[in-house]
């Protein structure tokens, strides 16, 4: 290693404060195979923006056509497109079976973009490997390894064993990767293996998402009015999200509150289309047309979150959820269920209510009780702003991801 890393800085919680002192700085690959934007990229793009230029440069290695790289924040951060939009990047993770018929093309496809990837980690002068996506800590890791450069999976899944779970765990086997997981339950997954984890939980940039009046322009585009209690749910439509729970949970009080509207923020994948029809065409036959608000993507979730009386995130099982700390940001109370890593974020009548899976009536009944008492539902949304401010900045884990890098380059991998 040529570089000089020193001590890390007091102020741990200064933004982009210097927390290495380098000769040069040490070259950083990314990895991310997403078209679309979702969590992953959105952490992806704060930590990046965030590094310690003295001591971190960056490069994100990434598919064509990639819609989340238009952001301001990356603009002067070097990107390849060194994926084409190859089948099997677009693969659900329920498709990926160990038949050989799937299997033989899978692997073959997985080496040659690994080769390829192998080229542009060496053009770029990359000294550590840091992939963001599934299927990026297997064609990621395979080309770092080739490369012989260490290697970070920052894993944001939570697998079933139908996903690919006991691929994952073979692929940390071989290819020895420091994994950063986003949460306890997502680190579980690696148990009994040699694999080194850190759980670093999400952060977000706490200064976008804070408390205030929502905005009346806002009310009036999506059509509430003055008087409407409004929940809202940000999350991409896909079954696993629990949408269809929610619209059953709402037509459970619609008798008894009339001004009950619901906001649905985000959109399918593209491979889904067909599902956002069935999730409209649920709510109309639960009788919902005029209380549902569909919005699509959304660029101004921070203010539809002033906007909302009640959060709400069903879903199945949820590795982390940016969007509840987004909400608990803004002191808003949540409504989730008790899946995945929610319960290490949402403190269960405290900073809002837990409810299992799949249960359209504990979730309406956990709902009606914020309705109900509004005092309470304040209190929550107050205990989670600052349970917000306590643990989940983006900046804390900017830190956390650069002292891992310099303990990783240190060792020298
Ligand atoms: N988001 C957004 N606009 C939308 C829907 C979602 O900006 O219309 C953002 C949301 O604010 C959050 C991220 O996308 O930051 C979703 O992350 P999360 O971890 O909640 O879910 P994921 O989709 O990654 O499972
Ligand atoms: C993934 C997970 C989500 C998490 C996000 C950011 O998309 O589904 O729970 O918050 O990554 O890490």
């Amino acid at each position: 290693m040529s570089q000089r890393l020193s001590r890390l800085g007091p102020d741990r919680s200064a933004a982009g404060g210097a927390i290495v002192t380098c000769d040069s700085p040490a070259h950083i690959a990314y990895i991310d195979h997403a078209i679309d934007f979702g969590g992953a990229e959105h952490s992806l793009i704060e930590l990046v923006s965030r590094l310690d230029r003295t001591s971190f440069t960056a490069t994100i290695l990434h598919t064509e056509g990639a819609k989340w790289l238009h952001s301001d924040q990356i603009a002067d951060v070097e990107r390849i497109a060194v994926f084409p939009d190859h089948p099997l990047l677009q693969q659900k993770r329920d498709e990926v079976s160990t038949g050989l018929l799937r299997l033989i093309p899978n692997v073959c496809s997985t080496v040659q973009l690994s080769l390829k990837l192998r080229a542009a980690l060496r053009r770029t002068g990359a000294q550590l490997v840091h992939t963001n996506s599934l299927k990026t800590h297997f064609i990621g890791g395979l080309a770092a390894r080739l490369a012989r450069l260490p290697l970070i999976w920052h894993v944001r899944d939570l697998l079933r064993e139908d996903e690919g779970y006991h691929w994952l765990r073979r692929a940390a086997h071989l290819l020895h990767p420091h994994v950063i997981a986003i949460s306890k339950v997502v680190a579980e997954q690696f148990a009994g293996l040699a694999t080194e984890v850190t759980v670093i939980p999400n952060g977000i940039p706490l200064d976008k998402f804070c408390p205030g009046p929502p905005s009346p322009q806002l009310r009036s585009e999506l059509g509430l009015s003055a008087d409407d209690y409004v929940l809202l749910i940000v999350s991409r439509l896909t079954p696993w999200k629990g949408h269809m729970t929610l619209l059953e949970a709402v037509a459970h009080l619609a008798d008894r509150w009339r001004q009950l509207k619901l906001v649905v923020v985000g959109e399918v994948a593209f491979w889904e289309a067909a599902y956002e029809e069935q999730l409209k065409q649920q709510a109309a036959e639960l009788g919902l047309t005029e209380r549902v608000i569909w919005t699509g993507f959304r660029s101004d979730v921070p203010e539809l979150l002033r906007l909302c009386d009640i959060f709400v995130l069903p879903s199945v099982e949820e590795p982390f959820g940016r969007v509840i700390i987004e909400a608990m940001a803004t002191g808003r109370p949540v409504v989730a269920t008790e899946s995945g890593g929610v319960p290490e974020i949402v403190v269960d009548g405290q900073t809002g209510l837990l409810v299992p899976p799949q249960d359209a009536q504990s979730l309406a009944d956990a709902i009606e009780t914020l309705l109900t008492n509004r005092q309470y539902a304040q209190q929550m949304g107050a205990a989670g702003l600052s349970r917000a401010h306590q643990l989940f900045s983006v900046d804390r884990v900017a830190w956390q991801v650069q002292e891992l890098y310099q303990k990783i380059l240190s060792k020298g991998g």
